[in-house]
This record gives C-alpha cells, sequence and structure tokens, in this order.
C-alpha cells in the first residue's frame, strides 16, 4: 500500500520507536496522527515536524483509558474521515525478577501493552471494515518470541500480542491485514537507549505498512532479519543492569 495521502495513527509517537515511524511516514506522503500519553512536549515536537510535511494531528491519547481512546479515533475521523493504518506501538517495561514486580506494574504492563492494543484495535476495525482495507501493525518484541529474565510479565505481553494478531488475521476480511512487527533491542527511552537506532525499526515498520514484505496477513516480521546488526538472541542480555537501574529494579544473570 502507497502510504501517500494515507492516514495512520501511531500509539505512543512522542519518542522512541513511534516517533521515528511517525517523521518516516510523514516523509512518504501520509496524515500522520502523532500521539503522546505523559510526554506532550515530545508529541509536540514531532507533530511540528511532521506537520511541515504534510497533513497531521495531534492527539492525547492514553490507551489504558477507553474514553481517550474514543475520544482520539473520533478526532481522527472527524479530521481525516478515515483509518487506513493503525500502528499499535505504545507500550511499557519494567525489568526486574517477577517476585519483585508490585501490582501495579505488572497491570500497568498488562492494560498499556495487551488490553490497550486490543481495544484500539477494536475502535478502529469499523472504520476499516467500512472502507474494506486496513493495514494494523502490532509492536510486539523479540520478547514475544523468546524468553528473558527479569521480562516474565513483558515477556507474557508480547507473546499475547503475537497471538491476538495470529488469531485476528484468521477472522478479518482479505483488504484488512494485520501484522507484528517484532524489534530487537531498541536504543529508546526503554533500554536507556542501548540497542539500534530506532529509525531502522521505524524503516522495517514502513515496509510492513507497504505491504513489501513477504509475511502473510498474521505473521512476524522480525526486525533483525532486515537489520543485520540486530540479533534476538542477545537482545535485553547486555544491558539488563542498566534498563534494570532505570526502573528502580535489580539485576541478575
Ligand atoms: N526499545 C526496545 O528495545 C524495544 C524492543 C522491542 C519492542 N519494543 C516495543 O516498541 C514499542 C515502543 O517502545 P520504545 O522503545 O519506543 O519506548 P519509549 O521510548 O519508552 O516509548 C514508549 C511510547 O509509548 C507511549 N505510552 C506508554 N504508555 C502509554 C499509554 N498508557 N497510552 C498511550 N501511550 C503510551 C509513550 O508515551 P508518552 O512518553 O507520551 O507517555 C511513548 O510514546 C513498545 O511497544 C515496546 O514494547 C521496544
Amino acid at each position: 500500500m502507497d502510504l501517500k495521502d494515507k492516514v495512520v495513527l501511531i500509539t505512543g509517537s512522542s519518542q522512541g520507536i513511534g516517533k521515528e515511524t511517525a517523521l518516516l511516514f510523514a516523509k512518504q506522503g501520509a496524515n500522520v496522527v502523532v500521539t503522546y500519553n505523559k510526554n506532550k512536549k515530545g508529541g509536540e515536537d514531532v507533530f511540528k515536524e511532521c506537520k511541515k510535511i504534510k497533513g497531521a494531528l495531534l492527539a492525547n491519547l492514553d490507551v489504558t483509558n477507553d474514553e481517550s481512546i474514543k475520544n482520539c479515533v473520533e478526532k481522527t475521523i472527524d479530521k481525516f474521515g478515515a483509518i487506513d493504518t493503525l500502528v499499535n506501538n505504545a507500550g511499557v517495561l519494567f525489568n526486574k525478577d517477577f517476585v519483585e514486580q508490585n501490582a501495579n506494574e505488572i497491570e500497568l504492563q498488562i492494560d498499556t501493552n495487551v488490553k490497550g492494543l486490543i481495544k484500539m484495535t477494536k475502535a478502529v476495525l469499523p472504520y476499516m471494515q467500512g472502507q474494506n482495507s486496513g493495514i494494523i501493525i502490532n509492536i510486539a518484541s523479540a520478547a514475544g518470541k523468546n524468553a528473558y529474565a527479569g521480562l516474565s510479565a513483558y515477556c507474557a505481553t508480547k507473546f499475547a500480542v503475537r497471538g491476538f494478531t495470529q488469531a485476528l488475521a484468521k477472522e478479518l476480511p482479505k483488504g484488512i491485514k494485520i501484522y507484528s512487527v517484532n524489534p530487537g533491542l531498541t536504543a529508546t527511552k526503554m533500554t536507556n537507549f542501548q540497542g539500534v537506532n530506532p529509525k531502522k525499526v521505524a524503516e522495517v515498520i514502513l515496509k510492513a505498512a507497504e505491504e513489501k514484505i513477504n509475511v502473510e496477513s498474521g505473521g512476524d516480521v522480525d526486525v533483525w532479519k532486515y537489520v543485520l546488526e540486530q540479533k534476538p538472541s542477545d537482545a535485553y542480555h547486555g544491558v539488563k543492569r542498566r534498563i534494570g537501574e532505570m526502573f528502580g529494579g535489580n539485576e541478575k544473570g
């Protein structure tokens, strides 16, 4: 799908992978809906950059809040009249042993990474069904395919995203495609800026959105197959101490 003039809604586009995806999609001529949760300044900066190139919209979005999801989707339809591509990118990670994760940390990972992603999809799908076309990109992870100590709850959420993607693909009409894009370690705030440049991950997300990949709907787009310096096997291990310290967790293994 050529992204020129298409409407793309990206959750969590105030920084990191979502930000780079927003900027890259705008360069392809897409109308980008830039969303932020807490990082308003980041969202505004990305919005300004997108707006220089193409029509763009800035929206506050908390994917753990039903009303916020509804408002964001309605705002998008009011402005652009359609949603052609949804990039479910918003996510959180707590890196420490499961017994040390408190209930809030566990719930936030599930509410954001799984329930938020499913609810966003539920809110956007009726518009895609009305058009009988659309692409949904779910940002899962290498941690949705491999297990890492210190990331048990996070791994559970990312395995869930891949399961949801695979099952929903079997229900969707031919015109609507859905993929899991699985980055390995990527240099964003989430990893204390260790890993590959998020611009590289954005390029793979773009390939998936343009369907320039040989993957069936429901399938995995593993970023390390396209970005050679990225390896799923060592994703997170080398930086565990730093991720753990950043989130106040412990370090092991
Ligand atoms: N970095 C990696 O190594 C890596 C590897 C594999 C997969 N991933 C996945 O890639 C995605 C992006 O992560 P990142 O590395 O770019 O992390 P990041 O820099 O920490 O960005 C996370 C984004 O998610 C947004 N967000 C968090 N909670 C939200 C909520 N409740 N509602 C809406 N937005 C929310 C944040 O918004 P605000 O800042 O505005 O609050 C931010 O824009 C995540 O799904 C992550 O799990 C990352």
